[in-house]
C-alpha cells in the first residue's frame, strides 16, 4: 500500500459527511431544510481552514422528486430535484460551490425500487401487456389465492401487494409505494444507466447506492425459511424480521449487475461507488470485487452493532483487515439516518469523544452523520408526530425520525434550522447544545472533530499508513498503531470510566487528548489515560 496523500484517491483520503437534506438547514421558511441550505453551510463543512470541519466529501440522502412516504427513498424521478428541495439549478450550483471549496459531492441512488408514482410504474401496472410490465416484479397469486411467497416488508406487512386492475401481486419489501425494480430486464437495466449518467455528466463524484445487494432476488422467488434466532418480541406484523435472507438478498447473481455499474462509474474520472451492504464479513468482502471491480466502499457497518467494549471493537477491526484482500480499502460508519443516534447507542457524551476519535484514526474512509460531531442525541418523537414508515408500522419504538432531528445550529427559536416550527421536533437541548456555542467553547466535541480532522488529514500515519493493533494487557483499553515507513502514530483509547495506567518503551509525546487540554511529552515509563480519554501519541526523537 502507498503512504503518499498524492497517490491516494480521494474517497480513500476523505472524510465523508452525510447530510440528511431535510433536516440539515431550511432557507426557505417551510421547516425543511433544502439545497440552498446545504450551499449556505459548506464553509461550516470546510472552508479550507481548520475553523471548518475539514471534509472532503459529503453524501447527501435523497432529493429526488418524491411523494415522501419514505422521505425521498421513494423515488418518483430519478433525474430531477423536489421542488421542497430546490431545482436542478440549484444542484449545480451546489456543485460547482463544493468543488470550489475541495469538496467531493456523492448522491443517493436507489436502484432497488421507485415511487408507486414514478411514470415507469404507472405504465407497468396499466396492463399486463404494456411495454414496462417486466420492468417490475408482478406474479399470479397461487392456485389457492394465496400471495406469491412468503417474503416480508422491512416496514411491516406482507411484500406483496395486489393490483385489482391487472390483476397480479407486485412485489416491495419496504413500503407498498415503492414498488421493486426487475434488473433481469435488459431494458430496465439501460435506463437506470442512464439515471447514472444524468447525474456524473452535472459533476457528482459518487453514488451511495441504497440496498444495493437486494437488486437482484432469486430467480423463482423462493420462500424464505424461518429465521431460528429471530427475536419473539416481533410485532406481529414483522414478518421479514420472522425470516432468513436467504432468497431475497445477496445472491450471487448481483455481482455481474454491481460490475456493470462500476463500469458506467469508469466512464468518467475517479467517481466512487458505495454500497449499503449487510452480511457476514466473508459475503460482504465479496462487493469490492474479485478483482476490485465492483464497489470501492462497501459501507462497513460492523462497529456500530458492537457493544462499548474495547475488545469488541478491537475484534471487529482485526476480523474487517483480515478478511480484506489486498487491493480493497477499509471504511466504518459510526451513525446514520437508519440507527439511533451515536451518543445514545453507545452510552453518552462521554463515550462520543472516544468514538469520535476511533472513527477518525482507524486505517479507512471514516463517514460521519451530521450532527454526532455535536453529539446529538436521540430525539424525543411523541407518538402522534411520528413521521417514518417504520414506526408507524412497527411501533413507536422502531422510528427512524429519532436520528432526524433538526440540526442544532444556534440558540436561536428555530435552532438557526429555519424560521417555522420544523418537520420534525427540536432537540430540547438545541439552546446548549449548538454549532455556534460549541465553536466558542474550546474543549467542546465540535472543536474535537475539527482537531481530529485536521489532524488526520496533515498526518500521512493516520491517513494512509498501516494498521497494527497492540497487545497491551490492559483492561478495557484499545490501543493500535498507524504507521508508514517514516512515521508512527499511536491511537490509545480507555473504553472505562476508570483510570488506566499503560506502559510504554521509548520517548513520546501528547499530540492530543480526546479532552483536549494535554500535549505532555514522557520518556519510558508508564503514563495514565483518564476515564474515556483518548489519546493520539507521536515517538518523541
Ligand atoms: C435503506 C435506507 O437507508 C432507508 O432509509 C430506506 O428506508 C430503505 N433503504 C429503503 O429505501
Amino acid at each position: 500500500m502507498t503512504n503518499h496523500k498524492n497517490s491516494l484517491h480521494w474517497w480513500q483520503r476523505a472524510v465523508v459527511y452525510q447530510i440528511y437534506p431535510r433536516s440539515f438547514k431550511d432557507t426557505n421558511a417551510d421547516g425543511i431544510g433544502d439545497l440552498n441550505g446545504v450551499i449556505a453551510r459548506l464553509d461550516y463543512l470546510n472552508d479550507g481552514t481548520p475553523n471548518s470541519l475539514g471534509v472532503e466529501a459529503i453524501w447527501l440522502s435523497p432529493f429526488y422528486p418524491s411523494p415522501m412516504v419514505d422521505f425521498g427513498y421513494d423515488i418518483a424521478d430519478y433525474c430531477d430535484i423536489d421542488p421542497l428541495f430546490g431545482d436542478l439549478a440549484t444542484f449545480d450550483r451546489l456543485v460547482s460551490e463544493a468543488h470550489r471549496r475541495g469538496i467531493k459531492l456523492i448522491i443517493d441512488w436507489v436502484p432497488n425500487h421507485t415511487s408507486d408514482q414514478h411514470r415507469w410504474f404507472v405504465e407497468s401496472r396499466s396492463s399486463r401487456d404494456n411495454p414496462k410490465r417486466d420492468w417490475y416484479i408482478w406474479r399470479d397469486p397461487n392456485p389457492d389465492g394465496s400471495l406469491p411467497n412468503n417474503w416480508g416488508s422491512v416496514f411491516g406487512g406482507p411484500a406483496w401487494t395486489f393490483d385489482p386492475g391487472s390483476g397480479q401481486y407486485y412485489l416491495h419489501q419496504f413500503v407498498k409505494e415503492q414498488p421493486e425494480l426487475n434488473w433481469r430486464n435488459p431494458e430496465l437495466r439501460a435506463a437506470m444507466f442512464e439515471t447514472l449518467r444524468f447525474w456524473l455528466k452535472r459533476g457528482v463524484d459518487g453514488f451511495r447506492m441504497d440496498v444495493i445487494g437486494m437488486i437482484l432476488k432469486d430467480k423463482e422467488l423462493r420462500d424464505n425459511p424461518l429465521n431460528p434466532n429471530a427475536n419473539p418480541n416481533l410485532p406481529a406484523n414483522d414478518l421479514f424480521g420472522r425470516l432468513q435472507t436467504t432468497y431475497n438478498m445477496d445472491q450471487d447473481e448481483v455481482h455481474s449487475a454491481i460490475r456493470e455499474i462500476r463500469a458506467v462509474l469508469d466512464e468518467y474520472d475517479e467517481r466512487c461507488g458505495i454500497g449499503e451492504l449487510w452480511g457476514e464479513l466473508p459475503r460482504w468482502v465479496r462487493y469490492y470485487g474479485e478483482l476490485g471491480d465492483e464497489l470501492q466502499l462497501p459501507f462497513n457497518f460492523r462497529l456500530m452493532r458492537e457493544p462499548w467494549q474495547a475488545s469488541a471493537m478491537r475484534r471487529s477491526v482485526d476480523e474487517l483487515e483480515a478478511a480484506l484482500p489486498s487491493f480493497a480499502w477499509p471504511n466504518y460508519v459510526l451513525g446514520n439516518h437508519d440507527q439511533p443516534r451515536l451518543a445514545s447507542r453507545f452510552g453518552g457524551q462521554s463515550q462520543a469523544r472516544v468514538a469520535a476519535m476511533l472513527l477518525l484514526t482507524l486505517r479507512g474512509t471514516p463517514t460521519l452523520y451530521y450532527g454526532d460531531e455535536l453529539s446529538l442525541e436521540n430525539g424525543q418523537i411523541p407518538p402522534e408526530k411520528v413521521q417514518d414508515p417504520q414506526g408507524k408500522n412497527l411501533g413507536h419504538e422502531r422510528t427512524r425520525d429519532v436520528t432526524r432531528t433538526p440540526m442544532q445550529w444556534d440558540a436561536s427559536p428555530q435552532a438557526g434550522f429555519s424560521q417555522v416550527e420544523p418537520w420534525l421536533p427540536l432537540s430540547a437541548d438545541f439552546t446548549s447544545r449548538n454549532v455556534e456555542t460549541q465553536s466558542q467553547k474550546p474543549d467542546s466535541l465540535l472543536n474535537l472533530y475539527k482537531k481530529l480532522i485536521w489532524l488526520r488529514g496533515e498526518t500521512p500515519a493516520l491517513y494512509g499508513g498501516d494498521y497494527l493493533a497492540l497487545d497491551i494487557g490492559v483492561a478495557d483499553c484499545y490501543v493500535y498503531q498507524r504507521r508508514t515507513a517514516t512515521q508512527t502514530r499511536l491511537v490509545a483509547l480507555n473504553f472505562s470510566a476508570e483510570e488506566r495506567q499503560l506502559e510504554l518503551a521509548g520517548s513520546w509525546k501528547i499530540l492530543i487528548s480526546t479532552h483536549l487540554d494535554r500535549q505532555e511529552k514522557f520518556s519510558t515509563g508508564s503514563f495514565v489515560l483518564r476515564p474515556h480519554e483518548g489519546l493520539i501519541l507521536a515517538p518523541e526523537q
